[in-house]
């Protein structure tokens, strides 16, 4: 085999190699419940004095319970930034409300 063809190889190699780690999807940093469970709470996440807790009260399990439901990170994001006007890319929060709310039982 001819470098080049070494070379062009390789590349193949890594591009699917980024399309299965990106397929995957989560590189979220790994989560802490009781650090969700305070965020859920913060109006600090968002720029507009609202919390998670103004919608699902109660520490999500009254009004819009989210008890048993699945804590998709795109949701959480979609909430932060929509319900909140937050930045939608704080990882470690996410992955932390992530955790809090699949320990809801
Ligand atoms: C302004 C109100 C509001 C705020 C604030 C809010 N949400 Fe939501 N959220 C909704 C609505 C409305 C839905 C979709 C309908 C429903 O579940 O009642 C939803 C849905 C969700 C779901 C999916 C529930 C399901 O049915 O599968 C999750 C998870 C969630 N929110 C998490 C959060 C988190 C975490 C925060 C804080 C970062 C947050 N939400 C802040 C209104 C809000």
């Amino acid at each position: 085999m001819k470098t080049k063809d070494i070379a062009i190889l390789t590349s193949f190699v890594a591009i699917l190699l980024i399309q299965i780690v990106g397929c995957a999807g989560s590189t979220l940093p790994p989560g802490d419940a009781a650090r969700g469970k305070a965020l859920f709470a913060d109006t600090s996440l968002g720029t507009n004095g609202k919390s998670c807790n103004t919608c699902h009260t109660d520490l999500g399990r009254g009004e819009k319970s989210l008890v048993g439901k699945k804590a998709f990170e795109h949701t959480i994001r979609d909430c932060i930034q929509a319900a909140l006007q937050g930045d939608p890319g704080q990882e470690q929060a996410v992955s932390d409300l992530k955790a809090y709310i699949e320990s809801l039982k």
